[in-house]
């Protein structure tokens, strides 16, 4: 009997300017390779993330050319320049922005690439250990709160010292998915109040579960999938209102609203920034699609009205070390999925999770 050839999978060196993360990690590469699959890595794809060539080859893998194997997997999406590196009938796995207007979806179908955007793994209970987005939204809402922390001239915690009492800052976040409720929990380890808001009503359990207070608006827009629907006109300006009316209150306020497929919404408008004390900080995680807040320009920090609005674009890249293994840990669940009984790579497409993760097959309506 002839022994089936080991799928080899390749693991490139990410060109967009500041992202830092790999697609797979040394420790996954040894257990992935236990599985019987072949590691080719680009020479310098851990660098950014303090993962020397010589730690890949340690574990197993061997550096060379990743784009003509089996599987490419890649963090960011690629460029049109990287697509011209891969073969017809080459699978790709990476963040592919597949609701985007502008993405590359239709350039690798054209190209013969079969392609999985971890974006578009259901959010089921089965494929929560290859949810990307949350693995990485999780290092977004703590990070966000560390930046609020460093833009705000007060303390988060309440501290009474012989100087004297300094009151606990209070923190609102408007957006509670992954990132928003990391926030929650992160700022409240900091010692701060926290309130957390957002339009899906189950959210409310959550946000106590995590120490917060939660904030009701009246207003509640829960869509398909467990995401929220886009606002009504009559509604986005009630929101607007009274969310300008609870504003200002907090010292730092932390955006991570967003609807699939759509511009994020405003919910923080300038006139409800300009009712925060000065010194006050807004961190809008919403930046990549527009930002939550009007007074927001995109991956800058801006100071309007003595208040500080910081819109860091891509924060999981600037923690590559944890962002890097979680998210070589979703990459390696997707992985085996995608293997037969015979270890050779076969995804079988009436799996929802490969069926809806799977971006440039022809799918029914
Ligand atoms: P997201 O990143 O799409 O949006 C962030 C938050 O913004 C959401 O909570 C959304 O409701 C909120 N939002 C949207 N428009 C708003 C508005 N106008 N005002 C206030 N808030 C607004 O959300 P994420 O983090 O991707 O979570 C989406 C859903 O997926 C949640 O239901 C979450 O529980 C679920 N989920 C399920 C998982 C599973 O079972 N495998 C794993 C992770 C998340």
């Amino acid at each position: 009997m002839v022994s089936a050839q080991r799928p080899r999978i390749g693991v490139v060196r990410e060109t967009v300017p500041g992202e830092r993360r790999v697609a797979l990690v040394p420790k996954v590469i040894t257990q992935l390779i236990g599985k019987g699959l072949d590691i080719v890595v680009e020479s310098g794809a851990g660098e950014a993330a303090l993962l020397p060539d010589s730690a890949f080859e340690a574990a197993g893998a061997v550096i060379g050319n990743p784009w003509d194997c089996d599987v490419v997997v890649k963090v960011a999406e690629p460029s049109s320049k990287e697509i011209a590196k891969l073969a017809a009938g080459t699978r790709l796995i990476g963040f592919l922005n597949p609701r985007s207007q502008e993405n590359q979806i239709g350039e690798l179908k054209a190209k013969g690439v079969e392609a999985y955007a971890m974006e578009a793994i259901p959010r089921i209970s089965r494929a929560q250990v290859m949810d990307a987005l949350s693995s990485q939204n999780n290092v977004a809402g703590y990070k966000a709160v560390l930046v609020a922390a460093d833009q705000l001239t007060r303390f988060f915690p309440m501290l009474t010292t012989a100087a004297g009492t300094v009151k606990p800052a209070t923190v609102m976040v408007l957006g509670v998915g992954v990132s928003g409720l990391q926030a929650l929990a992160t700022a409240r380890r900091l010692g701060a109040r926290t309130i957390g808001y957002d339009v899906r009503p189950e959210v409310a359990e959550q946000v106590k579960s995590v120490g917060a207070k939660w904030l009701d608006l009246g207003i509640e827009a829960a869509g398909e999938g467990g995401y929220a629907r886009e606002l009504t006109d009559e509604e986005k300006a009630l929101q607007q209102e009274r969310l300008a009316a609870a504003i200002g209150d907090a010292d730092a306020v932390i955006t991570t609203a967003l609807v699939p497929g759509r511009r994020a919404p405003i919910l923080v408008t300038a006139d409800a920034a300009s009712r925060m004390k000065p010194g006050s900080v807004i961190v809008d995680l919403a930046g990549e699609t527009g930002g939550n807040c009007e007074l927001t320009e995109p991956g800058e920090t801006v100071v309007k009205n003595s208040v500080t609005i910081c819109s860091p674009l891509n924060l999981p890249a600037t923690m590559p070390e944890h962002s890097s293994e979680l998210y070589a840990k979703n990459i390696q669940a997707l992985l085996e999925l995608m293997l037969n009984d015979e270890g050779a790579i076969a995804p079988d497409f009436e799996d929802e999770i490969l069926a809806g993760a799977c971006v440039t097959r022809d799918k029914e309506a």
